[in-house]
């Protein structure tokens, strides 16, 4: 059973006190630990008033709730140790108190300059979402309209620009065509038209045709069309001379574009053509 430190002699009471203030350190300790621990709630006592011993239990406190808000209590009666269960009279005492004391949740409304701003982030988000679209589109297009200008074909490359040289590196006049596989045309350096590229594909049925040394003019192996050296239509059933690309001199150099194809002339036009009797 506890004593009353006023019924205690002067060296006890001393020792008493000692104790208690002891006590209360630790017990202050306990209590700093305590409220570092997660979801607890720790009250646990600032500052005590000890009383003087001839004075029977009147304590006065400040309790202190660490979690949100800080509440003074003044307690004459006596205080119940939260560790021991054990009632104390007159000195100081510690209360520590462990509380889950949750608040609950309160939905306040947003106030007018707030939802401006909320609603002010939404168009701002809609305004950019618009604008990123736009700019992808219109980057798009524009990619689009780039390989639309730009040639599809590198230079040596059938359906691109092939250089061949100077004129004086050409096949001499009245020499044999030479062909050029890569770009898929017949060279021959002729007297009138000087350079020109005959397609090897025959105007008739797409066949390849080819030069005919002995006979001095271009057969179709496929349907028998006869072509001169420069490529005019002889006989057979080729509708049209054969077609040819388009040939330029750039600074000196015999250049041969085939990405432009020029078609021939009807047969029925050919300076060459053999009329059956
Ligand atoms: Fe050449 Fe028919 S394909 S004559």
């Amino acid at each position: 059973m506890a004593e009353k430190v006023a019924d205690l002699s002067g060296e006890e009471r001393e020792k008493r006190i000692a104790e208690l203030k002891a006590k209360m350190q630790a017990s202050a300790k306990k209590a700093k630990a305590g409220a570092e621990e997660p979801g607890v709630q720790t009250v646990r006592v600032e500052a005590v008033k000890t009383v003087a011993p001839s004075v029977e239990a009147p304590t006065a406190m400040v309790v202190e709730k660490t979690a949100t808000s800080t509440v003074a209590v003044e307690s004459s009666a006596p205080i119940k140790s939260a560790t021991n269960g054990a009632a104390t009279n007159g000195a100081a005492e510690i209360a520590r108190a462990t509380t889950v004391a949750t608040p609950e949740p309160v939905f306040v409304e947003d106030p007018p300059e707030v939802k401006a701003r909320k609603e002010m982030n939404r168009r701002e988000f809609l305004t950019y979402a618009w604008g990123g679209v736009l700019g992808l589109v219109t980057l798009q297009s524009a990619v689009g309209l780039f390989q639309f200008m730009m040639p599809r074909f590198k230079a040596g490359e059938f359906g691109g620009v092939f250089y061949l040289g100077p004129e004086t590196a050409l096949p001499q006049i009245g020499a044999s065509p030479e062909a050029v596989t890569s770009g898929k045309f017949w060279l021959v350096n002729t007297e009138d038209q000087g350079p020109i590229a005959l397609y090897m594909v025959c105007t008739h049925l797409g066949c390849l045709y080819k030069w005919e040394q002995a006979n001095n003019r271009f057969e179709c192996p496929c349907h028998g069309s006869k072509f001169t050296r420069e490529g005019f239509f002889i006989e057979g059933p080729a509708p049209r001379s054969l077609d040819q690309f388009v040939v330029t001199i750039e600074n000196g150099e015999v250049a041969v574009n085939t990405g432009r194809r020029i078609n021939g002339a009807p047969a029925a036009e050919s300076p060459a053509r053999v009329i059956p009797t």
